[in-house]
């Protein structure tokens, strides 16, 4: 898909990598709706913000329906709005579970059903669902956001089957450690330059929705090649 003039809408947009893809979205000339608790510092003639709280079905409605008042079609959703908290389960508050839910699978639903109807009927579109390395493998402490995580997975790979005939293209992310503000809630991880680059991952799905229309990328996972930094000296 050409990128240019296309109306692409994205979750979570005020830091990390829903900020660095659409920043990477509007260089490529397409017109974004950036939907979102908190606006960050965009400023781009393309650029819309609309406040909205993604754990909420009404908002998530009303804000789509106000996209597709102005144009006929939104051509590409990006389900990047999340977060994580982390702990041993059975410390873990049950607000935290399911902010988490709420947020990192019930909002990408609630995106999914708004957009998808029109969608299907212009037979063309591509979703993005970012979910993490942490929908592919179990790890200590962190049961509840990978729980969120394989959730999104499965969403994803039984989408992707059901709407290809539709011309729709459904694509999972699945990012290692990225240097966002993501940890803030991980005492024990500092964000540092071995990291990914949020700006890393949104070039991944730029080049995703850039590939030809007769085929697309499922599943694309992501991770830093050494992410502690190097442990072999150079000889
Ligand atoms: N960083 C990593 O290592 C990593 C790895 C794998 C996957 N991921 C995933 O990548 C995605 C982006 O994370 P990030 O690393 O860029 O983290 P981040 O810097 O914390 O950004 C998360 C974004 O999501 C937004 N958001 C959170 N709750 C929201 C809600 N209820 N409604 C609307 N927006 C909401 C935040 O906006 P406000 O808080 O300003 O409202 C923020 O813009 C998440 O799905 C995360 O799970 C991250």
């Amino acid at each position: 898909m050409n990128l240019k003039d296309r109306i692409a809408v994205v979750t979570g947009i005020s830091k990390g990598i829903g900020n660095a893809l659409c920043q990477q979205l509007l260089a490529k000339g397409s017109k974004v709706y950036g939907l979102g608790r908190n606006k960050g510092e965009i400023e781009h003639p393309n650029f819309t913000f609309i406040s909205c709280d993604i754990r909420n079905e009404e908002e998530v409605k009303t804000s789509i329906e106000s996209i597709l008042s102005k144009h006929s079609q939104i051509e590409i959703l990006i389900n990047n709005a999340g977060l994580g908290y982390f702990g041993f389960l059975e410390e873990m508050p049950s607000e935290q579970w399911h902010e988490m839910f709420d947020t990192n699978i019930n909002g990408m639903f609630y995106c999914i059903k708004a957009v998808l109807p029109q969608m299907k009927v212009a037979q063309t579109g591509h979703i993005i669902n970012i979910a993490s390395t942490a929908a592919l493998e179990g790890m200590p402490q962190v049961s509840a956001y990978c729980a969120t995580k394989w959730a999104v997975k499965g969403l994803s790979e039984s989408l992707f089957r059901e709407v290809r005939d539709f011309g729709i293209k459904v694509t999972c992310v699945y990012p290692g450690s990225t240097k966002t503000d993501f940890f803030r809630n991980a005492p024990g991880i500092k964000p540092h330059d071995y990291m990914l680059m949020p700006e890393d991952v949104a070039l991944g799905m730029i080049q995703a929705l850039e590939m030809p229309d007769n085929f697309h990328t499922v599943n694309w996972e992501i991770r830093p090649l050494q992410v502690k930094g190097p442990k072999i000296s150079k000889p």
